[in-house]
């Protein structure tokens, strides 16, 4: 029988801190949403900047989980706290549970409470995957404050118990693959120093999205291109991943840009349709396909919903930057890049 996992220290404080993912190719719909069990394998690049903070202190036996939400950031700085959404509340406890019933089966139980304060770096539920790193975040901060130091893969399976698939594959920098089926845990491809790339993220819509990406994975199935996709995906995966090792940008851009288009085919011909896209985001579509005719290489993907994630190498960073701002529906640019992996330290900063 394999041994418990053994804690590094006593339970304490801590503050950890996640990064965000953009998928190259992305998980949509599932055979199972409460696990979650994709259809596919999935593939995503790890962010830098768009992190989620998140400080966990212990409370005592039996105590009742708080949860603290800060405000927006302002110049990088969390702002106060404020109660969050009890939907939030409820899908937080839920996982702090899970994840006092998984030290269950480890050296050291954890049965007491939890102090959570979190807050984004970017906005929220607006796709830019705030569900990966908020809920590897959580997860990392709560392990450790009952004092455990999770690898990678532990981390990428717990923090996808949360029901959150793009969260398994926060757990590692650089480039990252979730296999399908059964296998719980992302593995990581490439590490962050293998290729710098930038993503630049045209924020068109700052609010939360209408449909959430759970009823949007609920409702792909129902998409009449919804087995074509899937019958094509294996082939497009390994385009992204020959491209990824051969630093072959162009390569990795087609696959790239195709899959974002083709993620959207599905959810606008679900039924009931989804409809991510504003006109921000042709708006911004068309400007990187002129890009593109100016000889600058930049490619879009989008997730669920309607900001344009622009792909592109660090030397026409600022190019495609200042062309993304010049569209009048980009309220303005996050500056994006390849990012490295999760971590977490003594003490809650929040
Ligand atoms: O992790 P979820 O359940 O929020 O789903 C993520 C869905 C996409 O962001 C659209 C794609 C992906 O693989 O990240």
């Amino acid at each position: 029988m394999e041994s418990p996992i053994e804690p590094v220290r006593e339970p304490g404080p801590v503050t950890a801190e996640a990064p965000s993912n953009i998928a190259f190719i992305k998980y949509w719909g599932a055979r199972d949403l409460e696990e979650p069990v994709p259809f596919n394998r999935s593939l995503s690049m790890t962010l830098d900047a768009c992190r989620s903070v998140c400080s966990a202190s212990p409370l005592g036996e039996g105590e009742e989980d708080e949860i603290w939400w800060l405000d927006k950031p302002a110049g990088g700085r969390p702002g106060r706290p404020a109660a969050p959404p009890p939907a939030f509340v409820e899908r937080t406890k839920r996982h702090l549970d899970r994840l006092r019933d998984w030290s269950r089966r480890t050296a050291a139980p954890y049965s007491g409470g939890f102090r959570i304060a979190t807050y984004n770096t970017f906005p929220t539920a607006a796709g830019i995957a705030s569900s990966a790193s908020g809920f590897t975040a959580l997860t990392l901060a709560a392990t450790a404050c009952m004092g455990f130091d999770l690898a990678p893969r532990t981390l990428s399976a717990l923090s996808r118990s949360s029901g959150s698939g793009s969260a398994a594959r926060s757990a590692w920098g650089g480039y990252v693959e979730w296999p399908d089926g059964d296998a719980n845990a992302a593995v990581q491809i490439l590490d962050e120093r293998a290729w710098e790339l930038c993503d630049l993220i045209a924020v068109v819509e700052t609010g939360a999205k209408k449909v959430s990406s759970r009823d949007g994975h609920r409702r792909a199935e129902s998409s009449p291109y919804f087995a074509p996709r899937l019958a094509a995906l294996d082939g497009r995966l390994e385009r992204v991943r020959a491209a990824l090792h051969a630093r072959d940008f162009k390569g990795l851009g087609d696959a790239v840009e195709e899959e974002g288009i083709d993620l959207h085919l599905i959810a606008m011909s679900s039924r009931p349709p989804v409809y991510y896209w504003t006109p921000g985001t042709i708006e911004v579509l068309a400007a990187v396909r002129c890009l593109r005719s100016d000889g600058v290489a930049a490619y879009a993907t989008m997730d669920a919903g309607a900001n344009v994630h622009v792909i592109c190498q660090p030397a026409d960073a600022e190019k495609v930057a200042d062309r993304l701002e010049a569209q009048g529906s980009v309220k303005y640019v996050v500056r994006d890049r390849t990012g490295g992996p999760p971590v977490w330290r003594g003490g809650a900063e929040l």
